[in-house]
């Protein structure tokens, strides 16, 4: 009996895996330049946490969650999102009894949605998110916009939308969803089997609405602008200036409404489509939310965050010629090719790792063909090559795989050969660069 992996879930190895680790690693870099240090939340928790933070109106709660009852008889939830484990966490710990506001987090890790499984959408896919948590200040919601620009510009990402809005605080939100209510109830039974369900329960999210007739119905729809309170509209527009003094390009949508329901003032989601106009949908997002913390039990303090789906930004990054390749090779294949070598090449091979160099070997005899095949295929800059010749005499031939270049070297020498060849090539490889 053969298993596949469970749908919606996949398995990530070779240049993927590397690559997961490098946006890893540079949402993480940058996120501590910025101040946030990182959290580790547990992967499940109980389901009030998400029914509470998240919103029991919330596809995600309604539809999506991996629910299930621990051996104990607890109500278990795999985590949809990292936003309401950060704040459980922060109440759990009192990590808010402090006066050195905000508290800034980052975190990465798999979360789950039982979601239709469809290019670029998993039932478990991974984000890397930030928090920041205790300061109710439109520089604080700026703040995390620059720190995801600056990420993916670094990863190469040129042509990012960023789309804004506000949506007001609860009192905002109430107006606006009886005009709403108002507004649809002539259209309503015309309009999409989603639509009829958000608008019983969550009317805002009928802007969300993909459904070309329902559009034409939602173009009509009262606008959220029109409802702010001159504080909220002072507030967006203090936002909306920082990103101008920045150069920051966006652009404001009034049917943003994001899918989870702590959101309140601050909203955005960042978009990309490729060169050749393929849209990708969105690929990050968050908001400002004012009451998550003491919906979830702590104090009421306002916070801002956002979170980017990993798996989008691999296959953006694999479509546009982003990935670096050459990441998974090896400096030195160490070929062990005479009868008696095989202890003098583990040693070796154990002195060059030890040195700093990737290397590996051929533990088994092979013909020196299958051996410069395997090199290439673990694309080795360098092959060492031991035969019983060498070891009769203590040297080694080094080869440099891209040339024709082959040299004997004494087994003292080995280390220091290799760094001239390997630093020369990180000199060509700067100096292509710069070009
Ligand atoms: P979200 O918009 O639900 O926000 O998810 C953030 C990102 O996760 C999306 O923009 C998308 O790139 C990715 N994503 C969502 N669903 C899937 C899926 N099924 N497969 C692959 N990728 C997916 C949040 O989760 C909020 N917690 C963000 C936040 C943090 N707001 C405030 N703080």
């Amino acid at each position: 009996m053969a298993f596949n992996q469970p749908k919606g879930t996949h398995d990530i190895y070779g240049i993927e895996a590397k690559t997961f680790k490098k946006i890893e690693d540079v949402f993480a870099g940058l996120a501590e330049l910025y101040g946030f240090n990182e959290m580790r939340t547990p992967i499940f928790e109980a389901t009030e946490l998400f029914t509470r933070g998240v919103g029991d109106a919330t596809d995600i709660v309604r539809k999506e969650m991996f629910t299930f009852d621990d051996k104990g008889g607890r109500s278990i939830t795999l985590r949809p999102e990292g936003t309401a484990g950060v704040m459980r966490a922060i109440v759990s710990q009192k990590l808010y009894a402090t006066d050195d506001l905000p508290l800034k987090y980052y975190y990465y890790g798999p979360v789950f949605r039982y979601e239709r499984p469809q290019k670029g959408r998993y039932r478990e896919f991974r984000q890397f998110g930030v928090e920041s948590v205790g300061v109710n200040s439109p520089f604080n919601d700026v703040e995390v916009v620059i720190f995801a620009l600056t990420a993916l510009s670094y990863l190469g990402f040129e042509h990012v939308q960023l789309k804004i809005n506000s949506i007001g605080g609860a009192t905002t939100r109430e107006k606006y969803r009886t005009a709403l209510i108002d507004y649809f109830a002539h259209d309503i039974e015309h309009m999409c089997e989603d639509c009829h369900v958000r608008y019983e329960i969550n009317p805002l999210r009928m802007l969300d609405c993909k459904v070309e007739e329902d559009q034409k119905i939602i173009a009509g729809a009262p606008k959220i602008q029109d409802f702010l309170t001159p504080d909220e509209q002072t507030y967006f527009k203090k936002i909306t200036e920082t990103l101008d003094s920045f150069g920051i390009r966006y652009e404001i949508d009034h049917n943003l409404v994001r899918g989870l329901d702590y959101y309140s003032d601050f909203v955005f989601e960042f978009h990309y489509i490729s060169e050749k106009g393929e849209n990708y949908g969105a690929i990050g997002a968050g908001g400002h939310y004012d009451k998550l913390l003491a919906d979830v039990g702590g104090p009421s303090l306002a916070g801002v965050g956002l979170a980017f789906g990993i798996e989008r930004l691999y296959l953006i990054m694999e479509d546009n010629q982003l990935l670096e390749k050459e990441a998974l090779g090896l400096d030195v294949f160490v070929m062990n090719v005479g009868e008696n070598t095989v202890d003098d090449a583990f040693s070796i091979l154990t002195l060059i790792r030890n040195s700093g160099f990737r290397a590996d070997m051929n533990m088994d005899k092979r013909s020196f063909k299958a051996l410069f095949k395997r090199a290439e295929r673990v694309q080795a800059k360098l092959a060492v090559i031991i035969g019983d010749d060498e070891v009769a005499k203590s040297v080694v031939q080094i080869k440099d795989l891209h040339k024709e270049e082959q040299v004997t070297v004494a087994y003292e020498d080995i280390v220091a050969k290799l760094d001239e060849y390997l630093s020369a090539d990180e000199h060509e490889h700067h100096h292509h660069e710069e070009e």
